[in-house]
């Protein structure tokens, strides 16, 4: 089975996300944890946004030193000279450069033409090799970029000492199956891309992040880029969390696996929500709150016969202690009668049938119950009758 290798983002893409500012010892503290979690890379930061930067990035490689740390510089000697300083004490560093090479970046952004552009990232491989023998070269905006040009590029960032190749969709324009082939077609026209890794790193604007970086999976890359709960530019990044959770319920599929410690997952997205403020969604996939909970009395009755009718991923296996029943609008008798005697009651039929007409008023006035609602409910000639 092969492994994907999981580079974590979180404290530099992520941090990008609008309204975040995460101190040093937060990010330390983030770092920490996913280290634990088991992420075979964590970019830490950019270190030319600023000299607290550096500093945030330095603490970090004193406390992390079993997991490789990776920063963002830009194609400019400036830039690589912040990584420089930033990475001086890392046990495992890679130094991660990032050009784009769209069209539309190279005429509004960069002003460069396509020579320039290859000339530009082979400059800053170069420049970083003397210092770093981990290199990461991103093609900015690769989805939209021309397949010829990008061969070229690629093969140029190889030749220049590139060890991973990251393709991303930056501004979440791919659609699954053009961004599969795109892989596909990469790997056939460099041949050179055999010696070193193939990345993929996807952002959430039409909702395909995930989508799209199983497709690169399925397309044969070794690394997939993401962030916890999402967070990221704009509307975030692929979810590390439902990367991880989709090749471990999915090996039938992809017969891939990562090396990320799944009961850590709960733990890593409430650390990651606290310091940055971002609340996950209740609906979000695996952390989210009503990732386990069942509302309707169809899905209860079968999760309360087997939770396999209405569950892929057990709650245990990413760190929630249980499955939750909501007894909520569209609950059932079955669920009604569940929860009584979990309270310590313990009524007939008839009792039941009572109890579930009243219920159902209650409900009628409510968003959902709860237990103290359950033992108002339940009659006073019940419990008379038995204490
Ligand atoms: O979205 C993007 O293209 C990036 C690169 C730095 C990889 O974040
Ligand atoms: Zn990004």
């Amino acid at each position: 089975m092969r492994k994907i290798h999981m580079f974590d983002t979180t404290l530099r893409d992520g941090e990008q996300s609008p309204g975040v500012h995460l101190t040093t010892e937060e990010k330390v503290a983030i770092a920490i944890q996913l280290e634990k979690l088991g992420v075979d890379r964590i970019e830490a930061g950019f270190p030319a946004a600023s000299p607290g930067e550096i500093i945030n990035v330095q603490e970090i490689t004193k406390a992390v030193r079993n997991t490789s740390i990776a920063v963002l510089a830009r194609a400019h000697k400036k830039d690589i000279e912040a990584a420089i300083d930033a990475l001086r004490g890392a046990a495992t560093p890679c130094l991660h450069i990032v050009l784009a090479t769209s069209p539309i970046h190279r005429k509004y952004k960069l002003n460069m033409t396509k020579a320039q552009v290859i000339e530009t990232a082979e400059m800053a491989i170069k420049f970083g090799k003397n210092y770093f023998s981990e290199i990461e070269f991103s093609l900015e905006d690769a989805s939209r970029t021309e397949l010829d040009f990008m061969y070229e590029v690629v093969d140029h960032a190889i030749c220049a000492g590139a060890t991973v190749i990251n393709l991303p969709d930056t501004v979440g324009y791919a659609s699954p199956e053009t961004f599969g082939e795109m892989f596909r077609k990469v790997r056939e026209n460099v041949p050179r891309l055999d010696n070193v890794m193939l990345s993929t790193h996807c952002h959430n604007d039409l909702g395909m992040a995930t989508a799209n970086t199983m497709a690169a999976i399925y397309a044969g890359v070794d690394q997939i880029e993401g962030t916890i709960n999402g967070i990221g530019e704009r509307a975030g990044n692929t979810s590390i969390e439902e990367v991880a959770l989709t090749l471990e319920t999915r090996k039938d599929l992809y017969n891939a696996t990562s090396n990320i410690v799944l009961n850590e997952i709960y733990n890593t997205s409430k650390l990651v929500s606290q310091y940055t403020g971002i609340t996950v969604q209740p609906n979000k996939a695996i952390v989210g709150e009503n990732a386990f909970a069942h509302e309707s009395g169809i899905h209860q009755d079968g999760m309360l016969k087997e939770s396999s009718t209405y569950e892929i991923i057990k709650p245990e296996t990413v760190g929630v202690s249980s499955s939750t029943i909501v007894l909520g609008k569209h609950s059932g008798r079955h669920a009604l009668k569940k929860k009584i005697e979990h309270l310590g009651y313990n009524l007939t039929d008839e009792e039941l049938a009572h109890a579930f007409e009243k219920f159902k008023k209650v409900i009628d006035q409510k968003k959902y119950v709860v237990d103290d609602d359950i033992h108002t409910l339940i009659d006073e000639d019940y419990v008379n009758k038995n204490t």
